[in-house]
């Protein structure tokens, strides 16, 4: 490929992801899987490495994505609200290591690997233990105020007890989330008033979180983890000296943690720890997509810093999808050995837990009747226990 060439690749692909964000982050429709999207970002990632002469600060590899909303008033974050660098190999995961002990010149790092939730980024913040603002992640750098909603969240509270050491002014950040349990139940509600479905969990809680009817919010149910917890003074410090701690401190303030959270100090131990949390996953109410490793002390994370888009101490694991969205082209009948008939859908192509999928079962016709399962609609697909997946609605 010449630089021509790469030229106009660039500049289509910065087009694409810019379309894509817009439909993620502003209009909470994606049309592309976690994996298709970040497969864009990886290779105009690889073009702008091969090509330097295609460098632009306004790329979409160097910015975050944004989810600003002019109906809300914005506000400036008290630090950055990045993004994660996604990986998907163990060779990443190597990489990151390396880089890591190299940075700091210390072989024997200890990490901690959790879930990385699938929801919405939220930051909230605390002044003398009294709700002041809560936010959205925005561009990173400014997010909208969406205070009023936030306290629609049974788990958010107006008020903190005092905790030994925190300072008067803190932000706390994590993420919003709707469980599985409460998706369903929601559908079934609007099935039997006839309304439309929900897509799915994580855009009903990006689209909740951005209505401006509080009481909407509160009829939703949206559930939050916290994982971060940072002083609103630079020059104040915090009771705690690892990642390990911050979370102790959050759930001292009677905010939800996520109780998965396991130590290690090498690829192998990252592994292990990854394989049991993908071993977890069915059994969770909420859709993770993957796990985010972390440097645990908080003083090593800070000689690491970040880039302009995501933090050097932190790296994002993902796993292969488990559902998928992609489009109804048609539907066809397979008549099996006994006579018989199961409608099949006809997909367009789309990745499925590490492979690709274009026809998936609708079983049969009351099942087709009930999800009223129409040709051109959007449709979720996942693999059940059997190989052959299935149309979930
Ligand atoms: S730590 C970037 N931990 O992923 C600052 N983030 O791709 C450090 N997320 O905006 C974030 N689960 O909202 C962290 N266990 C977790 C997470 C998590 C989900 C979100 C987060 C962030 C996004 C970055």
């Amino acid at each position: 490929m010449d630089l021509h060439e790469a030229g106009r690749e660039v500049r289509r692909l910065r087009r694409e992801i810019a379309r894509h964000n817009q439909l993620y982050y502003q209009d909470a429709t994606p049309e592309i899987s976690d994996a298709e999207y970040d497969a864009l970002d990886r290779r105009l990632r690889q073009l702008e490495a091969e090509f330097p002469e295609c460098a632009d600060a306004e790329s979409p590899t160097l910015r975050v994505g944004s989810d600003t909303d002019s109906r809300f008033p914005s506000a400036r974050h008290s630090h950055p609200m990045l993004s994660l660098q996604n990986s998907y190999e163990r060779e990443d995961v190597e990489a990151f290591v390396q880089r890591v002990q190299k940075e700091l010149g210390i072989d024997e790092i200890p990490f901690t690997v959790e879930p990385k939730m699938d929801g919405v980024a939220v930051a909230l913040r605390y002044r003398d233990g009294q709700l002041e603002m809560g936010l959205t992640r925005g561009d990173g750098t400014h997010g909208d105020v969406i205070t009023g909603n936030l306290l629609e969240l049974e788990e958010i509270p107006a008020a903190v007890p005092k905790v030994a050491g925190l300072p008067s002014g803190f932000e706390i950040r994590g993420e919003a989330y709707l469980k599985l349990s409460r998706f369903q139940q929601l559908n079934e509600e609007r099935q039997e008033r006839g309304e439309e479905q929900l897509a799915n969990p994580r855009n009903t809680t990006a689209g909740t979180l951005k209505t401006l009817d509080p009481a909407v919010v509160r009829s939703r149910g949206l559930s939050v983890f916290l994982f971060q917890l940072l002083p609103l003074e630079t020059s104040a410090g915090v009771p705690f000296t690892d990642h390990r701690g911050e979370l102790a401190a959050l759930a001292q303030l009677g905010l939800p943690v996520n109780p998965f959270l396991r130590p290690a100090t090498d690829v192998d131990g990252i592994f292990a720890a990854l394989d049991d949390l993908e071993s977890l996953r069915p059994q969770l109410d909420y859709q993770i997509d993957g796990a985010v490793i972390k440097v645990d002390p908080l003083e090593w994370q800070e000689r690491l810093s970040a880039t302009a888009k995501a933090p050097r101490w932190g790296l994002a694991y993902k796993f292969a999808a488990e559902e998928s969205e992609t489009r109804l082209r048609a539907i066809t009948l397979q008549v099996g050995r006994t006579g018989v008939i199961t409608p099949v859908a006809e997909l367009d192509p789309v990745e499925l837990a590490g492979s690709t999928i274009s026809r998936a079962t609708l079983h049969n016709w009351d099942e087709l009747q009930r999800k009223d399962i129409r040709i051109g609609d959007r449709v979720v697909i996942a693999k059940g226990g059997d190989v052959i997946p299935k149309v979930l609605r």
